[in-house]
């Protein structure tokens, strides 16, 4: 059965490319992004790696471990490891994950046998401090994907885990948020004395608390 959002992210022992880990405890009190790719040594998959390699530091500010997954072995990752950084210029700064047996996969349901019957799907799983999941996201093995989203979408989870806001379409952090419909106007007076936009009684705009 497919994960969905806040069930538990599945725990388990794995071997990845930093030696072998325990998720739950690997994760800590942070935030962590689980994500998948097909096959090593495959063009969109190197790109990818590189990518998320080039924006490390974005995730680390946000207290995020990223980690990857594919059904290749470790020895196979960190062979390839050597033809990300040849051709992306950046070297892979996070582990990932061999899953030969498919252990993973099978928790995560990233095999999806009307695409491929072996191959792992793009799953992007982004699971928060209490081990829960907060964000899923499925890709074909041909389109790869918007990391930058990613970022955007744990500024969103990361804001209004603790305001009581939710973020409008397309929002970037630091824009305009809308306060949310279970607050009352009484309420929403004590947290933002500064006031808001009521466009409908539903819509009601103000600036992103900090
Ligand atoms: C790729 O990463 O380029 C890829 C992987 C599997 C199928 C198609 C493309």
């Amino acid at each position: 059965m497919s994960l969905r959002i806040n069930d538990t992210a599945p725990d388990f022992h794995a071997e990845t490319t930093d030696g072998p880990i325990d998720f739950h405890q690997w994760i800590g009190d942070g935030y962590a992004v689980l994500f998948s790719h097909p096959k090593d040594f495959t063009p969109v998959c190197t790109t990818e790696l590189g990518y998320v390699a080039k924006i490390k530091d974005e995730f680390d500010r946000r207290n995020v471990k990223v980690i990857g997954l594919s059904v290749d072995p470790v020895d196979s990752h960190h062979q390839w490891e050597g033809d990300i950084a040849e051709t992306q210029g950046t070297a892979v700064n996070f582990p990932m994950i061999g899953d030969p047996d498919r252990k993973v996969a099978d928790l995560y349901d990233m095999i999806h046998p009307n695409a491929n019957d072996t191959l792992t799907v793009r799953s992007v799983f982004v699971i928060a401090p209490d081990k829960t999941v907060k964000l899923t996201l499925t890709y074909p093995a041909s389109t790869g994907r918007n990391f930058d989203e990613i970022l955007r979408v744990i500024d969103s989870l990361q804001l209004t885990a603790y305001k009581k806001v939710a973020t409008p379409a397309n929002w970037r952090n630091g824009e305009n948020v809308i306060i949310v419909p279970a607050l009352s106007n009484d309420e929403a007076k004590e947290l933002f004395p500064d006031g808001w936009d009521e466009q409908k009684p539903y819509l009601r705009v103000t600036k992103q608390p900090s």
